[in-house]
């Protein structure tokens, strides 16, 4: 069974292709990816309206490549997916009219796919896929969260941001400090020449003793020290970006470890754009290594926005027999989305 997948909630069109035989995990048989990174950059953020104007003039060229390069036709496609939510209004739209608009000219059948849930999956793209149960930590640029994983579909939330994600704690401490944007890879490079104890900041509901989150109070507290700092603030600007990110990683790894803990659990997935962060790698490795638990993350291609997640997980919702594609092509997308409703029944 071949499965196209289009992803278009945020900044990123992506496309691509996935093959499921049997019971065995399906493969990636081709993709591509365009980021609208450059295009976003001299706004300091992501415009809705330019990035679903953006989407729609790369997904047809984007489809074509990923046919051109596996040999595929049209013809040959089973499923058309594509990300019905969360993220952008406009932004979906564009991907999940597209993919119906396919499915219809095509005959064959569409599905619309949890965004997160891609992310979840992300790491069965890879050489290293986890097995289930496992514990998840989702670290995106709108969402922080903790879940444990029982298989396909089988999702329970253990904890959330209260406030702002993690991402968007990098984001904005990055863009006080002058870094652009997407801020989290640039803080995460220049903290690397800085120290991390240099500046004390908050560590919010560290000792909550729950599995909740809150990023706000840290960005005012990183603001508040760049003020303080005034004119010195250039010269000091490594050493506040690397306490920032101590600050984000600690929170991150001390719950994640307290997941496992709680639950017994003794593998994690990290997946989203800040499990790009190699700090936040480092720390929950040793972190998991002195537990005896395993730490999974997905290729580093596939930890930011892409259209194989997507494409994966259609084709493993469609395997484990949760979900079926459907001939309903009067779509509509979902902007707010939790994935523990997947749970429920499906595609509601
Ligand atoms: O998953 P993603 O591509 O998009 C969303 O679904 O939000 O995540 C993007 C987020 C941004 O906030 C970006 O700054 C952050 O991931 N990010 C990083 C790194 N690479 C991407 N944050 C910290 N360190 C990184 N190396
Ligand atoms: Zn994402």
């Amino acid at each position: 069974m071949l499965v196209l997948g289009i992803e278009s909630s945020c900044d990123e069109t992506g496309v691509a292709l996935v093959e499921s035989r049997g019971a065995g995990l399906p493969t990636l048989r081709g993709q591509a990816l365009h980021t609208q990174i450059d295009m976003h950059q001299a706004y300091g953020g992501v415009v809705p309206e330019l990035a679903s104007r953006d989407h729609i003039r790369r997904v047809l060229p984007l489809t074509e490549a990923v046919l051109r390069d596996t040999g595929a036709r049209l013809s040959d496609l089973d499923v058309v997916a594509y990300t019905r939510g969360p993220g952008l209004a406009g932004a979906l739209l564009v991907g999940a009219g597209v993919a119906c608009a396919l499915g219809a000219a095509l005959g064959k059948p569409v599905l619309g796919v949890h965004h997160l849930e891609g992310h979840l999956l992300s790491p069965f793209l890879g050489s290293d896929p986890p097995q289930f149960p496992f514990i998840a930590l989702l670290v995106s640029g709108g969402h922080t969260q903790l879940m444990e994983v029982g298989g396909v579909g089988r999702y329970t939330l253990l904890g959330e941001t209260i406030d702002d994600a993690a991402g968007e704690a990098f984001d904005k401490s990055a863009k006080l400090m002058g870094l652009g944007y997407p801020g989290g890879p640039a803080l995460s490079r220049l903290a690397g020449q800085g120290n991390p104890s240099a500046f004390k900041l908050p560590r919010p509901l560290l000792h909550s003793g729950d599995l909740d989150f809150s990023f706000a109070g840290l960005k005012t507290a990183v603001l508040t020290q760049a003020k303080k700092l005034g004119d010195e603030l250039e010269a000091r600007k490594a050493d506040l970006a690397a306490s920032t990110q101590a600050a984000i990683v600690e929170v991150l790894v001390r719950k994640s470890v307290a997941a496992l803990d709680r639950t017994g659990l003794r593998r994690i997935v990290i997946a989203g754009g800040v499990g790009a962060n190699t700090s936040l790698r480092a720390e929950l490795n040793a972190a998991c290594a002195r537990r005896g638990a395993t730490v999974h993350y997905p290729e580093l291609e596939f930890c930011t926005d892409n259209g194989a997640m997507i494409a994966m997980a259609a084709a493993m919702r469609l395997q484990s027999g949760r979900e079926q594609a459907n001939f309903d092509y009067a779509f509509d997308v979902k902007p707010r989305w939790g994935l523990d409703s997947l749970a429920g029944a499906a595609g509601q």
